[in-house]
């Protein structure tokens, strides 16, 4: 199969090198408040910059509609990424355009440039030919490190593809491609899943691909309780969807058909009330082994016997992939469960782990385990997209070696 050009293939010394890079990273007070997205990317720019190269970066910022809004301007990034390159990096206040195409011609070997947001126009998002080729205006080079844009065929990740000669993988989209892809693809076995979340309509395309891969499926939170009306079980008032029950079956089904063991939890803990503004809870209570919850009651975590379960699962493993929460871990009292599988997953030193991003990574740096694990995605919605097996138009449109 081919493989994807990367930076490595390419010489950048002295060269224009236009990376979108997904800076759509929270801001509190206009500061960033997590920076994970951003130093997943200093790699690329170092790497780039060692070498001589013109680094212009550009990257959406939230959803802002197509307009220009400064609540969603990518300068407080700018500030950041200086500090972490130390080195400047200047910030236009458009992406494109003449002033920008100015400030551009007027880099010299080893600037860096941050364009403010591509979605404060609307042809970002319908991948807009003229934007496309204004992007492309700027760039002798082309690097796609925007991993958790790779699902979308914007003008900045696809429609720039078409007007720029070179066209490589940045170094965290490389890594990325290489965990959620190659390591899930041809795991080393045993190759245990735990998958939570609340939906199973979420996850099922994901269930349904990985049920060909792995040995071992782990499922908890809200999507456990689907599966457990599945298989005849009451869930009181838990968090369930009736209509997925069938959906839910076939899974089962097909786990049963391929040999893969297909796990769901033992015990509960459940609650009769959950005030989700305060982060408290009602009166709680765990569930026996295999009793059903009862009504007026609903399930908030997975219990002890569960954990000590999923963690023999988990302790045996070479290849680890976790994704969504097994309950719902931001209120206190219900998040034992998904930190003992942080723990767990952090504990088996020998194996391949895998974060497949969203709420899985929150939960992991809430458990304080995320120095522990081998890698994080920092892909959301994307990271599924990939495990479903669908084909990212940012990775499609890409060189190949
Ligand atoms: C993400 O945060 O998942 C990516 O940056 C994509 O953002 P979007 O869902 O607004 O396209």
């Amino acid at each position: 199969m081919a493989k994807t050009t990367t930076i490595r293939d390419l010489d950048v010394t002295g060269k224009r090198v236009l990376v979108r890079a997904d800076f759509n990273v929270p801001l509190e007070g206009g500061k960033v408040s997590d920076d994970s997205r951003i130093a997943g990317t200093l790699p690329t720019l170092e790497y780039l910059l060692e070498r001589g190269a013109r680094v212009i970066l550009m990257s959406h910022l939230g959803r802002p509609k197509g307009k220009k809004d400064p609540k969603y301007s990518l300068r407080p990034v700018a500030s950041d990424l200086a500090d972490k390159l130390g080195r400047p990096v200047l910030f236009l206040e458009d992406c494109r355009g003449a002033k920008v195409e100015e400030a551009v011609s007027q880099m010299q070997d080893g600037n860096v440039v941050l364009l403010e947001n591509v979605r404060f126009y609307p042809d970002e998002e319908q991948n807009g030919e003229e934007m496309s080729k204004e992007l492309a205006r700027l760039a002798d080079v082309y690097v796609n490190d925007a991993f958790g844009s790779a699902h979308r065929a914007h003008a900045s990740t696809e429609g720039v593809t078409r007007h720029v000669d070179i066209c490589a993988a940045g170094l965290l989209m490389e890594k990325e491609l290489k965990f959620l892809g190659d390591h899930t693809a041809n795991p080393d076995r045993p190759f245990v899943v735990i998958l939570g979340g609340a939906k199973v309509s979420d996850k099922i395309n994901v269930i349904q691909a990985l049920l060909d891969k792995a040995d071992t499926l782990l499922i908890g939170g809200a999507m456990a309780y689907t599966f457990a009306l599945a298989v005849g079980r009451k869930v009181g008032g838990s968090l369930s969807e009736p209509d997925k029950v069938e959906v839910a079956r076939a899974a089962l089904k097909k786990a049963e058909e391929r040999g893969v063991k297909f796990l769901l939890p033992v015990d509960n803990l459940i609650v009769d009330a959950i005030d989700f503004d305060a982060r408290t809870v009602g009166e709680s209570r765990l569930t026996g082994e295999g009793e059903d919850i009862p009504d007026g009651w609903e399930g908030v975590d997975i219990g002890p016997k569960t954990v000590e379960l999923f963690r023999n699962e988990i302790a045996g493993a070479k290849t680890v992939l976790w994704n969504g929460p097994m309950g719902i871990f931001e209120i206190e009292a219900c998040s034992k469960g998904t930190f003992a599988v942080a723990e767990a997953v952090a504990a088996n030193e020998g194996c391949v782990s895998i974060i497949g991003g969203g709420d899985s990574v929150k939960a992991i740096k809430k458990s304080g385990y995320a120095e522990k694990v081998g890698f994080i995605s920092t892909g959301g919605g994307a990271s599924l997209e990939f495990l479903e097996g669908k084909t990212l138009p940012g990775v499609d449109a890409l060189d190949t070696v």
